[in-house]
């Protein structure tokens, strides 16, 4: 197990799907128009959302190798479905990074992963996928807009962002930072990147959602810090007690691809719009 509800992979996937950047979706279609198959590693692949939000997206027979630690997850993931191959592996990503099988891999795929990984990690793993396109979505970076505001947020949502840098297993987490570094190591190593906005906008449809949030928010504040309990209970049933409520998660999604599209190309590189 790893700690990661399939409940609440269940009630987020819709919610990722609405948000990853259509834009990058469709730079990476257009890409993986130019071949006959593709061979993709998603990483931290949970039930597999990477897969059923993407696989439609590519006009190419594809082999994915969804990877993630917790079996539970693994199988819940989607089979193989006509030209689409799909096989899972159990691997600890954090210390057996290097035994995953990345030389044939031609596209390195996962979502809402990065925040928990390290920049040392994170290094590895680009130096790894040198060759092959990246999509990293979902990534959280800290844009967090809790509507209508209450005294509290701002002393939750600090210790939130604290928790969110602890050590997840791969090293100190990088967190909100997690989008921008990698960025910035594609960049440095001569690549072309794409960033773009992929956020939640949580309204009241979304309630089941927005109270699963709002319960992981001030667990994570209060094992941040325990004398915060009583402030981050009232805080909670605040909220809980509000009939209506909108919240905003910031997210970022990247693509870099190895041999640009044309139309990919005219893009170049960008940085998220307001
Ligand atoms: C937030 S979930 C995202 C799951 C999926 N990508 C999605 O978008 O629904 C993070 C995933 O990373 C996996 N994970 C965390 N640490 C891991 C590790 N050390 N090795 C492999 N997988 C790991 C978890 O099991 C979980 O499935």
């Amino acid at each position: 197990m790893s700690g990661f509800d399939p409940a609440w992979l269940a009630l987020r996937a819709p919610a990722d799907a609405e948000a990853r950047s259509p834009d990058l979706l469709a730079d990476l279609s257009d890409w993986a128009a130019q071949k006959e198959r593709l061979s993709i590693l998603d990483l931290g692949c949970g039930t597999g959302a990477t897969q059923r939000a993407v696989s439609p997206r590519l006009p190419c027979e594809q082999h994915w190798l969804l990877v993630d630690n917790d079996s539970q997850l693994l199988a819940l993931c989607p089979e193989s479905q006509g030209s689409t191959e799909i096989a899972t592996i159990q691997l600890d990503l954090a210390a057996d990074l290097e035994l995953l099988p990345s030389e044939s891999v031609e596209l390195v795929t996962c979502s809402a992963l990065l925040d928990l990984v390290s920049a040392d990690w994170l290094s590895r793993l680009i130096a790894q996928s040198a060759n092959a396109a990246v999509y990293f979505a979902l990534s959280v970076d800290g844009r967090i807009a809790l509507e209508p505001a209450l005294a509290e947020d701002v002393q939750v949502l600090e210790l939130v962002a604290f928790h969110h840098q602890r050590d997840k297993s791969f090293g100190p987490a990088l967190g909100y930072e997690a989008a921008e570094t990698a960025a910035q190591m594609l960049r440095h190593s001569g690549r072309e990147v794409r960033l773009e906005r992929s956020d939640w906008t949580l309204g009241p449809d979304r309630s089941a959602l927005q109270s699963a949030l709002l319960d992981g928010y001030a667990a994570a504040a209060i094992e941040q810090d325990s004398r915060s309990t009583a402030m981050v209970r009232r805080w909670r049933q605040a909220r809980e007690r509000l009939s209506e409520q909108r919240l905003t998660v910031g997210h970022l999604d990247l693509l870099s691809l190895p041999d640009p599209s044309p139309r990919v190309k005219s893009n170049r590189t960008s940085t998220p719009s307001a």
